[in-house]
């Protein structure tokens, strides 16, 4: 086995291969009318111009950045449009998701595999190194393309295995001298997998250059604390870039946008839609994104299913009621999680029927102020609310509060 050292030596090989395997690298899925629960493509992703200007921009000058919020308002959507497009004026970029490890080295050797994959061609450049050194030839591949990765491939070590994946951009920003950017997505989840996990990454980062970070992250509390509290292991290494500019659309996307959007969506399959009922649809989903698209969908298939050529207020009525079924399912799990902590469910469900915070229940029940601040500091950690006034809260996905609203009052194990 070659020892680690030789391990920076690996690029001068590892360049001369980009040829290769083609049929290896992810192609994407068709794109149905509306994507939902995942990323979307570029065509569809709505506004976020102004947004993505600016995480290019950072990125492109090197300074690191943060992207923190809630599940399913675009985040992956939108850092892997800038990574797109970054790819095509010359940077090298990698995205790796932090919630698909399930332990440190395979963190290794996905965030590895990520960043040496527009070098390699191929997604599973460790992989492949590997199945070499067993004698199998790949393609045009040689061993002696992909030897010298041997010392991260076959380190017995899960902590030096992760610490030399670490080391990886760096070296191909070196040996490339193109911008390397690197996209970590779910960022929270990679500290369950050790401990001192975010210390060593740090610890590596903060000495690479010509490599950019975005940290993406979902569990708001956790993040925050992360990058912004003292003595916290990425205390202040990243630039948070909120979705949403204050004063803005709640979820950072102009109804403008949506309304360009769906005019023409609709309008390829022979629909037409108007301003009155697009903006109903986003009153509804309060331009949740991809409640939004949800509904937008439902509506869809109802116009074409009815023969309706031009929307009307009624069928988004329906359309919103199918969705919010759909949504049942999820919202019920958020629902459950929030039971197993005292008093969260019962300041959450006077949120939502805009009840008096403080106040004790009709039963006689009161929960101690104390205990209601404290609950709204872990429902707004979750991002399930926000502030909108001084002691005023609102759901911030108004369907989730509609749906507590409704499991309230008995009304939805009754639609079930
Ligand atoms: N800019 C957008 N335009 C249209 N739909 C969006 C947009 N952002 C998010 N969505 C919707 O939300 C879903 C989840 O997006 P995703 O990028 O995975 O969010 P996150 O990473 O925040 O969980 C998408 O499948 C899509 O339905
Ligand atoms: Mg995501």
């Amino acid at each position: 086995m070659l020892p680690k050292r030789a391990f920076g030596e690996a690029f001068i090989y590892t360049q001369c291969i980009i040829l290769v395997v083609p049929s290896l690298r992810r192609r994407p899925p068709p794109s149905p009318h509306f994507p939902i629960g995942g990323p979307v493509p570029a065509e569809d992703l709505v506004g976020r111009e102004d947004y993505l200007r600016r995480i290019i921009g950072r990125l492109s000058e090197g300074t690191h950045i943060l992207v923190a919020g809630p599940r399913r308002i675009g985040k992956t959507s939108i850092i892997l449009e800038a990574l797109r497009r970054m790819a095509r004026h010359g940077a090298l970029t990698a995205y790796v998701d932090c919630m698909g490890a399930s332990d440190l080295r395979s963190l290794a050797g996905h965030f590895a595999n990520a960043v040496l994959a527009p070098l390699t061609g191929v997604d599973r450049t460790l992989d492949l190194a590997r199945e070499l050194a067993e004698g199998r030839s790949l393609g045009r591949v040689r061993y002696a393309d992909l030897g010298p990765l041997l010392g991260l491939a076959r380190e017995r070590s899960a902590q030096k295995a992760f610490e030399l994946a670490l080391d990886v951009p760096r070296l191909v920003a070196a040996r490339s001298g193109k911008r390397v950017i690197v996209a970590l997505d779910e960022f929270q989840a990679a500290g369950r997998l050790g401990p001192r996990v975010f210390d060593v990454m740090r610890a590596h980062f903060q000495a690479q250059r010509g490599v950019a970070y975005a940290f993406l992250g979902s569990e708001e509390g956790v993040i925050e604390e992360l990058f912004s509290e003292k003595g916290r292991a990425f205390y202040r290494f990243a630039q948070p870039l909120d979705l949403a500019e204050p004063g803005a659309a709640r979820f950072g996307i102009a109804p403008e946008d949506w309304l360009r959007y769906l005019v023409a969506k609709y309008r390829a399959k022979r629909v037409r839609i108007g301003e009155t009922e697009v903006d109903r649809i986003l009153d509804a989903t309060g331009g949740h994104p991809q409640d939004t698209m949800q509904l937008c969908a439902r509506l869809l298939e109802l116009a074409r299913d009815s023969g309706v050529e031009a929307i009307d207020g009624d069928l988004v009525g329906i359309a919103y009621e199918r969705s919010l079924r759909e949504l049942e399912r999820p919202f019920a799990l958020h629902w459950s999680e929030l039971g197993k902590h005292k008093y969260l469910q019962q300041v959450a469900k006077r949120i939502a029927h805009e009840a008096v915070l403080y106040a004790g229940d009709p039963g006689g029940a009161t929960v101690p102020r104390a205990e209601v601040l404290r609950a709204l500091g872990a429902l707004r950690a979750r991002g399930l609310i926000v502030k909108v006034g001084r002691g005023r809260y609102e759901f911030l996905e108004p369907m989730f509060g509609e749906y507590v609203r409704r499991s309230d009052g008995g009304a939805l194990t009754a639609t079930g």
